[in-house]
């Protein structure tokens, strides 16, 4: 397994935890972000996981130019499109239909808010400005579109009277941190089947 990350990587590093805690069936070899800076790389590297840069800013070629160097790493990393998971964890980057493509069904992303609603960016600060009652978050498949493949988990999180975008993205934030091991965990025990825009989750222990 990689996983892609941009920043923070509290997504991240609470999937690594959850790998090793909880037995999860994936071998995470390799951590990538585009920005050096990136806090979750020091993480990744204090739990033993490899890290790799590939810069991003300053990049001239295509986004395809720059996924094909992403994949590369991937495949040193034996991240191949047959046995792999790819996470993205806060990775700031729209990624290329031809890597979607290459990685067929096997690239996952957490969104902060419950999709369809608030897709793109700044999902808990959308949410607030509508007014909804209930946010959360959503763990899905990569396809072509932003924020729109097959929904794998979804957590509702209430939104209270008072809550700030900070307030709000902090409570989602704990639920993100459970549910997307939860979701690597299904999918990397084959217990995810795709039908279409739905997924179907067998649950073998029920
Ligand atoms: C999370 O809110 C995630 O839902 C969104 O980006 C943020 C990343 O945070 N895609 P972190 O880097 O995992 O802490």
């Amino acid at each position: 397994m990689g996983i892609l990350i941009s920043g923070r990587g509290s997504n991240m590093e609470a999937i690594l935890v959850a790998v090793k805690k909880q037995n999860i069936p994936v071998n995470p070899t390799v951590v990538i972000s585009n920005n050096e800076n990136a806090k979750g790389l020091k993480i990744a590297q204090r739990l033993g996981v490899k890290t790799e840069i590939v810069p991003s800013s300053g990049f001239k070629g295509s986004r395809w130019d720059y996924d094909r160097k992403i994949i590369r790493v991937l495949q040193k990393h034996e991240v191949t499109p047959n046995n792999g998971l790819v996470c993205l964890a806060g990775f700031m980057r729209i990624i290329s239909p031809g890597f979607i493509r290459k990685y067929k069904n096997r690239i996952l992303n957490i969104h902060p808010a419950i999709l369809p609603s608030f897709a793109g960016l700044h999902a808990q600060r959308q949410a607030l400005d509508y007014g909804v009652k209930f946010s959360g978050c959503t763990v899905h498949f990569v396809d072509v579109g932003v924020d729109t493949g097959p929904i794998i988990l979804q957590s509702p999180v209430q939104v209270r009277d008072g809550d700030t975008e900070e307030t709000l993205s902090k409570r989602i934030l704990q639920r993100e941190h459970k549910i997307y091991p939860q979701a690597v965990r299904l999918v990397a025990e084959g217990k995810v089947t795709i039908m279409g825009r739905k997924t179907i989750i067998r649950n073998l222990d029920r």
